[in-house]
């Protein structure tokens, strides 16, 4: 038989993927390749080097192919297989969600190192419960309380409360802010406010790569004119719900401390800002102060 009949290897198909994605100019095509491809095999990275050889089937080597098209155009990976790991666990995401962050891990670290494991916590803007899940799988009596305004990102996140066993301690309600939570016996009781909500500046928007701009949900990015408008209508609103010495962490962009510290009035609340891993402000961490 010639072999130009026989099928593409997993090796073969590899190489021409990352091709591909090299002359369109993604950012790692290596990486993007392999991921697609353990994703249509259900093989592991170190599985497709293993079987390298291995013929694809036709039906495989076509939705691969279809993928590593759809990537070219700057389609997210994770948009791609569905799943985007998250400290440690296993999301479904879809174009209703924003893709969970490395850097958001820095929030939920954060939360980990102060909270007793029965808190009381709220996340607000909660997308794929990539926050709220995580925070209920790591402490094993925590209550979460989460809010969205898109109810498509609400129905993911409860599919993956569902997903990793929290389903039972996990409340998802529709809604601004933290609206939806009046009327629920919260106030004065909450260790934790996390809020990870839409802090690009509007004037930023056309700036944010393709990948960003043209596949993410806008009103999970839109923090309208300098990136703020969401969190200075959060903050007048959480002492309602914190216990004193409850704690309100908000995710930032690298340049929004000072701005967003500002907006924390002292004495009722005690300020830090903390970095990420790349040595950039991320987080403020603003203690309730009064009762
Ligand atoms: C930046 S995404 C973060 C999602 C998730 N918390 C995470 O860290 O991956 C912001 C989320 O806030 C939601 N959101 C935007 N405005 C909101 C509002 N006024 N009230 C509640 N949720 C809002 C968006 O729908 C989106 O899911």
């Amino acid at each position: 038989m010639n072999t130009k009949d026989l099928n593409t290897t997993i090796g073969q198909a590899l190489n021409q993927a990352r091709q591909q994605l090299k002359e369109k100019g993604t950012g790692s095509p290596a990486l993007d390749a392999e991921v697609l491809l353990s994703s249509v095999t259900g093989l592991d990275r170190a599985g497709l080097y293993r079987e390298w050889e291995r013929r694809l089937p036709g039906e495989e080597e076509a939705r691969f192919f279809e993928l590593v098209r759809r990537r070219g155009l700057s389609e997210p990976v994770a948009y791609l297989t569905g799943h985007k790991e998250f400290m440690g666990l296993d999301f479904t995401v879809g174009p209703s969600v924003l893709v969970p962050r490395p850097e958001t891990e820095l929030l939920v670290e954060t939360a980990l190192e102060v909270l007793p494991p029965s808190a009381k916590i709220i996340d607000v803007g909660t997308g794929s419960g990539a926050i709220a899940v995580s925070l209920a799988s790591f402490l094993e009596g925590a209550v979460v309380y989460a809010t969205d305004r898109s109810p498509e990102a609400l129905d993911v996140a409860r599919l993956n409360a569902a997903r990793l066993g929290v389903g039972e301690r996990c409340f998802f309600y529709h809604g601004n802010l933290l609206e939806p939570l009046s009327g629920l016996g919260l106030r004065g009781r909450v260790d934790l406010i996390a809020a990870n909500l839409p802090y690009i500046g509007r004037e930023e928007y056309p700036g944010l790569p393709e990948e960003v701009r043209l596949y993410e949900p806008p009103p999970a990015l839109d923090g309208g004119a300098g990136g703020l408008d969401l969190y200075r209508r959060l903050i007048p609103a959480a002492p309602e719900f914190l216990k004193k010495g409850g704690l309100l962490l908000m995710e930032i962009g690298c340049r929004q401390g000072q701005a967003l510290s500002a907006l924390l009035s002292v004495p009722v609340w005690k300020v830090t800002v903390r970095k990420d891993l790349a040595g950039l402000d991320r987080l403020v961490v603003a203690r309730y102060a009064q009762s």
